[in-house]
């Protein structure tokens, strides 16, 4: 019997032990015993496909990566400590000395830090893409361009990348397209349907989706995972079982997460309109948003996220932020709680601003990260906090 993926989410679970629990057991170990040292010595020669130390493979972690496969539409995946040790592990894993890595320009701030940073000391070079030109991204291709990466939508600009071009691109210059799908989750795309070799997320954040733990993943074609998983096994980036087994359970309820968030940020993005102290608010299915026709053909819905850009600048996004009642001040998203940061003073601050202006973050850029309080709360407390600044 074939099962939609939402309920593979659900139902995808590690054999039932002797106990017969119902809900999935937690492999909380190290290693696993063998009966003898033939078993030992085949599991070791993978012979088989034993546990044999949680650095390399454990049933709670494999569980979490079956239901990601089964999301993304994937045929393997390695589960990671955090969103960050992904990311690194994969460029670790596919990039050497001489190579040229070309990746969108708006990327997370600690990607960024790896790019510019960390990788020139193994002599791999970058180009950096504006994601406003895709008409320039084929030119930045050299013969040593490895790997291409992007975000879609972006941290916090959500703009949109075209992954049905990007995809072909990829193909026609035989490169790994590598994609962090973090922010819209496979609820809303999935961009292995649009020729990325590699996907993925930060769980978290929205996988996750209740701001409980760290953790990370990357699925995909099964040639490459493999040699990712050679790397990890090696180096160690392996994610915990515990957080493996949190996560695994947030699977299952992550289709109707995602929605309900989608239903509240909608409701927000209707009550901002028009609004007398804003400049614009930025939404992916918002028809205002520059990327529009874009976001509406790869993504079912908006997502949670959605930017405003405030009048009066850096002073007036750190007056509401000061004026918020109940939304958290946190440098999260994707929570059951409503979130609202001010990047332009906080994680973006040390770009110039013409460097924050080319990545679209404005002087008075707001993110909000629409939880699943009732949307009426959401609403009111913006709006009573854009009425103080
Ligand atoms: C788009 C994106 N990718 C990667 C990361 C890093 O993930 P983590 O914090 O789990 O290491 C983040 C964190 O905010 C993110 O927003």
């Amino acid at each position: 019997m074939s099962l939609h993926p939402n309920t593979q989410a659900v139902r995808i679970q590690t054999p039932r032990t002797n106990e017969m629990e119902h809900s999935t057991p937690l492999f909380l170990t190290s290693s696993f015993c063998f009966d003898n040292s033939e078993e030992m010595r085949a599991a070791f020669a993978e012979e088989n496909d034993s546990n044999i130390y949680s650095r390399f493979s454990n049933p709670t972690v494999q569980e979490f990566i079956d239901k990601m496969c089964a999301l993304e539409g994937a045929e393997a995946g390695f589960a990671t400590a955090s969103g960050m040790s992904a990311i690194f592990g994969v460029f670790m894993a596919f990039l050497s000395s001489g190579d040229h890595l070309l990746s969108c320009k708006s990327v997370f701030g600690s990607t960024h830090t790896i790019i510019t940073k960390y990788l020139q000391r193994w002599k791999i070079d970058y180009s950096y893409a504006d994601i406003k030109h895709p008409e320039t991204w084929e030119s930045l291709i050299r013969p040593n361009t490895k790997m291409i990466y992007v975000e879609t939508p972006t941290n916090p600009g959500l703009d949109i990348v075209d992954m049905e071009w990007l995809g072909a691109l990829a193909r026609k210059h035989n490169i790994i397209l590598l994609v962090d799908n973090c922010f819209a989750t496979p609820v809303l795309q999935k961009p292995i349907d649009y020729g990325a070799d590699l996907v993925l997320h930060s769980a978290t954040k929205w996988l996750d989706g209740q701001g409980r733990v760290l953790g990370g993943v990357v699925v995909g074609k099964k040639e490459l995972i493999r040699d990712l998983y050679l790397f990890c096994r090696n180096t160690g980036p392996s994610i915990s079982p515990f957080n493996a087994w949190v996560l695994s359970k947030s699977l299952e309820t992550l289709d109707v997460r995602i929605q309900r968030h989608c239903d509240n940020a909608e409701a927000l993005v209707k009550a901002l309109e028009g609004h007398p102290k804003l400049n614009s608010i930025k939404y992916p299915f918002h028809p205002s948003h520059p990327m529009y026709e874009i976001a509406k053909k790869q993504m079912t819905r908006g997502g949670g996220l959605v930017t405003f850009d405030l009048k009066g600048g850096v002073e007036a996004g750190k007056k509401f932020m000061d004026a918020l009642q109940m939304l958290s001040l946190t440098s999260n998203l994707g929570d059951t709680r409503s979130i609202a940061s001010h990047p332009p003073s906080t994680t973006h601050s040390k770009l110039s601003r013409e460097e924050q202006e080319s990545v679209s973050i404005t002087p008075g850029l707001i993110r909000i990260s629409v939880g699943l309080e009732h949307a009426s709360d959401i609403i009111a407390d913006i709006m009573q906090a854009l009425d103080k600044c």
